[in-house]
């Protein structure tokens, strides 16, 4: 089927309508209408710019900035009819801006193109996530700090390879994905200020030969700067890569908290109840509260990843500088940063909610041998043993238990003393959990110390 009516913005050297495959291929009205508000914000500034060098008139760029505040209360009111004919976000805006204040609306593409705009508009968008990505981060972050405060000295079993290692303090544990977290704000931070730079002006891809002003639009922008090459700043897409792979990494650190949290909300585990608000029932078993909130976090990392891959991959290999395979650049960073954000807003929801069983984590911290280290060093302390002997003797110890079905402290005397003859009843003060913990107070260790002044740092960090 042939539309054989030409494009009103493009179609002057047309005989031809497109095809409606073709339209509906070219199209991007469908997911780039996201973009309303920073379309709508990049052509206000730059008429307002065309009218300050000279290059419209001021009649005609108050028009087209009052007519462009009517368009965004259409959109933002619902009123506003998107059309695919029109192809994306930016013909569209035009085409109504000319319906509502007729011929100055066709200055306001004066020395710009569709190829600076789009990467202006997708800019800011991008930088708009950036910041609430930041936001919504600080207060996950902020949330973990309220539980590591709770349970600074509680007493949990730290794991390697998800086997009993050594007592560790549940502060010290949530304080590990305030870590975590950090580094992702602050990978968000440093992509924003890498990408605050603005491609307007850049036009097709050369730059134009008007007179215009590229500072004002980018500070009235609120860029750092203008894009100092004309050809990168319209081909230039690392920072929807950076926005994305920040993101991937996110998704990670997420998806390795939430499996702690299926694992410990499990019957068999009971570290932790999850509030019935983020918790969902089974239809079939009336006993079930199951974790789906932790497990869909847990999942999310597939897609931001796949986004990240995806979008790469769109851009490899593109020879300088626009292409139309860039338009592939949205519908990937929308669904990675809408996932994204609602993964760590529920994340958030959880852990403000969630209340760690102190006596269950306490219990489980105190078998499974998990103070045999803390033995080895008294071996290595109160008797001046070389450490690989210290182990080797902590560990003929541990088998001893474990064939005797009980755990360390419950070994009398004379039983360690079969071992090595040295020891003495000195050796139970250091078997106990919280001795153990204590005892860790070098810098970054787990002792409550240690976990309740970095406590303070956070505080004072993400106020
Ligand atoms: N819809 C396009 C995109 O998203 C806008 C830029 C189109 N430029 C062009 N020369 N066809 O990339």
């Amino acid at each position: 089927m042939t539309d054989k009516t030409q494009n009103a913005m493009w179609g002057g050297r047309f005989a031809d309508g497109p095809d409606a495959i073709m339209e509906a291929i070219n199209a991007s009205i469908s997911f780039d209408q996201r973009l309303y508000a920073q379309d709508i914000a990049g052509s206000r500034a730059h008429a307002a710019m065309l009218a300050a060098q000279g290059i419209i008139s001021d009649k005609d760029a108050k028009a087209i900035r009052e007519g462009l505040l009517t368009v965004l209360s259409e959109i933002e009111t619902g009123n506003f009819a998107f059309s695919t004919a029109l192809e994306d976000i930016h013909m569209n805006v035009e085409a109504r801006l000319k319906e509502i204040i007729g011929e100055p609306a066709g200055r306001l593409h004066t020395a710009r193109s569709r190829n600076d705009q789009v990467a202006t508009d997708f800019r800011l968008w991008v930088r708009d996530r950036c910041d609430e990505a930041v936001g919504k981060l600080s207060a996950l972050c902020m949330a973990l700090v309220g539980q590591a405060e709770a349970g600074a000295d509680w007493v949990m079993p730290g794991f390697t390879h998800l086997q009993t290692a050594q007592p560790v303090t549940w502060g010290h544990h949530m304080l590990a994905y305030v870590e975590m977290f950090s580094r992702d704000i602050g990978r968000f931070t440093d992509a924003r200020k890498r990408m605050n730079e603005c491609p307007l002006g850049a036009a097709a891809l050369a730059g134009t030969s008007f007179p215009i002003d590229r500072f004002a639009t980018a500070a009235a922008l609120g860029f750092d700067r203008p894009a100092a090459n004309s050809l990168d700043a319209v081909s230039d897409r690392d920072f929807a890569l950076e926005f994305l792979a920040a993101a991937a990494i996110t998704a990670m650190h997420l998806s390795r908290f939430a499996e702690e949290l299926v694992i410990w909300s499990s019957a068999q585990f009971r570290f932790v109840a999850l509030s019935d608000r983020f918790s969902t029932g089974s239809s079939i078993m009336p006993q079930k509260k199951n974790p789906d909130a932790a497990e869909l976090i847990r999942a999310k990392v597939g897609r931001i990843m796949g986004a990240n891959v995806g979008l790469m991959m769109v851009m490899k290999g593109l020879p300088l500088t626009y292409s139309k395979d860039m338009q592939e650049d949205k519908e990937q960073v929308f669904d990675a940063a809408d996932n994204l954000m609602l993964a760590l807003a529920a994340m958030e929801g959880m852990v403000r909610d969630m209340s760690a069983n102190r006596a269950n984590l306490e219990k489980a911290a105190s078998s499974g041998f998990s103070t045999a280290t803390d033995l080895a060093d008294w071996l290595v302390r109160a008797l001046g043993l070389p450490f690989r002997d210290a182990h080797h003797i902590t560990g003929s110890l541990v088998a001893m238990a474990e064939k005797k079905g009980c755990d360390l402290p419950d070994l009398n005397l004379a039983e360690m003393q079969s071992a090595h003859a040295g020891i003495t009843d000195e050796v139970y003060s250091v078997l106990g959990v919280h001795n153990s913990v204590a005892s860790r107070q070098s810098f970054g260790g787990t002792a409550p110390d240690q976990v309740r002044a970095r406590i303070a740092d956070w505080k004072a960090r993400l106020a």
